[in-house]
């Protein structure tokens, strides 16, 4: 689709262009919003992808979850099925190597492959979010199919999208089939996307 295709690259060029300074401030402050949800505070398993280039990073938030007692849960791109696997990391320093596209992911010795339904809360990247929950992702609709999955299958896990606040647009072309985030956490405020739907 040309206009999404042509928003998703606007984005992409913003966010590349954000200093490394920016990335971490503004990725400590999600953090904070983030660990101040009581969805997330209740969560036993937390999914969370790995962030590549300028994402809002996830590696402290990994880091964290584990030292508290949590089940942190990884994907693998599968290209062959086109699907995310979700593996659960114990050690964020020492089990992940490059994956697919470059992602990290965790190395074959430590895959430990737990199904969606294990997942209490789902931490969702995007390009872009409306405040509705609709989403802009990476383009290749590996998180799109696992969150349809994820919905046909277990209706109470969150799902939690995570944004720089110049990603948060007024509204964003869904399809049929797309499954909105319920919140969007930026540097600024946390957005209750299930008020604007
Ligand atoms: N719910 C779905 N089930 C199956 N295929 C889908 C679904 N949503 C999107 N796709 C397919 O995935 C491809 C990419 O979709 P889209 O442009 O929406 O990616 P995206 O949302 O940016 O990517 P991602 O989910 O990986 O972050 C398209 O070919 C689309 O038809
Ligand atoms: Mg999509």
């Amino acid at each position: 689709m040309i206009e999404k295709d042509a928003i998703r690259e606007k984005l992409k060029l913003i966010r590349s262009k954000l200093s490394r300074e920016d990335v971490r401030t503004k990725s400590a402050q999600i953090r904070e919003l983030l660990f101040s949800l009581p969805e997330f505070q209740r969560a036993k398993s937390v999914s969370f992808y790995v962030a590549k280039e300028n994402e809002v990073q996830t590696d402290h938030m990994i880091k964290d979850s584990l030292r508290s007692g949590k089940k942190v849960l990884i994907p693998i791109t599968d290209k062959e099925s086109g699907k995310l696997i979700f593996s659960e990391l114990r050690d964020y320093d020492t089990e992940l190597e490059p994956g697919a596209f470059g992602v990290l992911e965790p190395e074959p010795a430590y895959r430990r492959v737990v199904s969606p339904a294990a997942m209490d809360l789902i931490v969702v990247p995007g390009v872009a979010f409306d405040v509705k929950g609709h989403r802009l992702g990476r383009g290749k609709g590996y998180y799109d199919r696992f969150l349809s999955e994820v919905s046909l299958n277990k209706v109470d896990a969150q799902f939690i999208g995570l944004a720089y606040e110049f990603q948060v647009l007024k509204e964003i072309q869904h399809e049929h089939g797309d499954v909105p985030v319920h919140k969007i956490v930026t540097e600024k405020r946390i957005i209750n996307c299930r008020v604007f739907g």
